[in-house]
């Protein structure tokens, strides 16, 4: 087992794609670290380099304090699970488990044993005689990792393992990994684009954008304290609404007036170079406010009052998580009520819904409440923010969090 230092890896590929850009990550001996970003944002190559598969443009990479820049992928006591899981279609799945091991020479008997402790914490034993093709797509995943298994290396490296299954399986493949990494404890680096999948599986997140960090940090922290809009619109689903407005002082308060962008420029969200729709980035409308009056006011809480005080005047944007909306005021909570609200669609999700409400002047916000009986739809609701909860960002697509501004932010970009 080992740690694994990134220390200001870049990558450029020839034709000058700067794919990874500066990356500086520490993964401690035992830690699972999940990278968690939008397509194209650089988790394979970083993923890819630590492995060895990609030459590195700039910076070092350890592992076990041993620099191995220079060190064949082989030779680098590492293994690696990718998503189409490339298991050898001709050979069993005990050939399979075994074949890296006996290319390394092993004596046959420890590869015996190595095999058939890795069937058996992954419940392969009774499908050890069959070929890849007669396996479920889950049964191969698990193939996969028996395979890395059994070199008993000093890290893991899964690149969007899921991805291939179905939902269902997804969840209870995701649950028998963190299970598995809790009795190894192998050094885990993972990559995938699935913000839950990065929340329910890391100690670590690391949440990526166009080949930079931008916020290293736990699943809660990150959710709880977004360094920045990119983050604070990546993590969490449904995703957080935003409202541009302008902070403005009247009688005395210090106060955020909802307004409305001119001359909208919709960034993010773009195509990734193959073509796919980028759909698991978040679109940011970038443009001039007006502030024309008709929106909802809130007053701006007193923990964030020192710091919005220097922003009175200015265009901010304040974002709420869909689940701090309520449809009463939160008791010994700090909420109000942004007056009324159409609401136009209900989604019954079971014990919660969500509602798709329109203010005056932003026609697609969504709140997630308790399931409540009698909502109409079309009809004008009044909705609760919990004041406790709510962010402040500058404007921009990676605007800074103001609501941290007198924290110690983990930021890095
Ligand atoms: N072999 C390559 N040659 C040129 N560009 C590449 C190559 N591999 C990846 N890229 C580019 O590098 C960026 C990061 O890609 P990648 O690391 O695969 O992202 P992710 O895994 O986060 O989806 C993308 O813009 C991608 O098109
Ligand atoms: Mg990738």
């Amino acid at each position: 087992m080992a740690q694994v230092d990134l220390e200001n890896i870049t990558k450029i590929f020839p034709g000058g794609v700067k794919a990874v850009d500066c990356v500086d990550l520490a993964i401690h001996d035992r830690e699972f670290v999940v990278l968690v970003g939008p397509s194209g944002c650089g988790k394979s190559t970083t993923l890819r380099m630590v492995a060895g598969l990609e030459e590195i443009t700039d910076g070092i990479i350890k592992i076990g304090q041993q620099v191995v820049n220079n060190v064949p992928p082989k030779n680098r006591n590492i293994a690696m699970v990718f998503q189409n899981y490339a298991l050898y279609p001709h050979m069993s799945v005990y050939k399979n488990m075994a074949f890296g091991l006996k290319l390394r020479k092993m004596p046959k008997a420890e590869i015996h044993k190595r095999v058939m402790e890795a069937a058996k914490i992954l419940d392969l034993e009774h499908l050890l005689e069959r070929k890849p093709r007669a396996l479920s797509g889950g049964q191969r995943q698990r193939v996969a990792v028996g395979r890395a298994i059994v070199r008993e290396p000093a890290a893991f490296l899964f690149d969007e393992p899921l991805s291939n299954l179905d939902a269902k399986l997804r969840v209870t493949t995701r649950a028998e990994l963190k299970r598995l990494h809790h009795r190894l404890q192998t050094t885990t680096i993972y990559v995938t684009h699935d913000q839950e999948e990065a929340m329910t599986l890391g100690d670590r997140i690391v949440v990526m954008r166009d080949g930079r960090i931008q916020q290293e940090d736990t699943p809660l922290r990150t959710y709880n304290k977004p360094v920045n809009r990119f983050v604070a619109g990546f993590i969490g689903m449904p995703p957080m609404n935003f409202f541009d407005g302008a902070i403005k002082a009247e009688d005395g308060e210090i106060i955020f007036e909802e307004g409305q962008l001119t001359n909208v420029r919709v960034v993010g969200g773009g195509a990734v170079p193959e073509g796919k729709p980028r759909s698991d980035e978040p679109k940011v409308r970038v443009g001039q406010l007006t502030v024309p009056g008709t929106g909802f006011k809130l007053p701006v809480p007193e923990r964030l009052r020192s710091v919005m005080e220097g922003w009175v005047g200015r265009h901010v944007v304040l974002g709420i998580r869909p689940e701090h909306f309520h449809l009463r005021a939160v008791e010994d909570g700090e909420s109000v009520a942004v007056g009324k609200v159409k609401l136009n669609v209900i989604e019954p999700l079971g014990n919660d819904m969500d509602l798709y409400l329109e203010t005056a002047l932003h026609d697609h916000v969504v709140a997630r409440v308790e399931a409540h009986a009698g909502l109409q739809v079309g009809s004008q609701v009044h909705v609760h923010v919990d004041l406790g909860k709510i962010h402040f960002f500058e404007p921009g697509e990676t605007g800074m969090n103001l609501s941290l501004v007198n924290e110690s932010a983990h930021a890095i970009a």
